[in-house]
């Protein structure tokens, strides 16, 4: 899968978003292993505790449908520079693909690159084998 292709994809995921509380609007694209995409949106709450994130939800999609393998994920935001993910999604992503490569992009054409070691250097079970 070409990265344009999932940023297209990321930006679309965003359309869905529902953010009517923090109006921060974020998608998310999934790329696993096995060549699938998988989306998601933050979904947020009256009560605000239970809002859950583009990338989580993008997670849970994959995860639903029985893949565990992920190599990419782009998230989407209408900020500059674009949304970094918040720390529990780092250890969400670590949970499933210590070696993720995260992409964050705007609408602008801004991007930064990362991989997930960087953004989470020391995490919550990294010493496990
Ligand atoms: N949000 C995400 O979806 N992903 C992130 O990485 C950071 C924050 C959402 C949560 C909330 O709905 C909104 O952005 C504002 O924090």
């Amino acid at each position: 899968m070409e990265e344009e292709r999932l940023v297209e994809l990321a930006h679309k995921a965003r359309e869905n978003a529902y953010a009517p509380y923090s109006n921060s609007k974020v998608g998310a694209a999934l790329l696993t292993q096995s060549g699938h995409v998988y989306l998601g949106c933050n979904v947020e709450n009256r009560s605000y505790p239970l809002g859950v994130c583009a990338e989580r939800s993008a997670v849970s999609a994959a995860v639903s449908a029985g893949e565990r393998d992920f190599t990419v994920i782009v998230i989407s935001s209408e900020n500059s520079p674009p949304v970094s993910p918040c720390g529990g999604c780092r250890q969400v992503l670590f949970e499933f693909s210590r070696h993720i490569k995260v992409i964050m992009v705007n609408d602008r054409g801004e991007k930064r690159v990362r991989v997930l070691s960087e953004l989470l250097p020391e995490p919550y079970g990294g010493q496990d084998a």
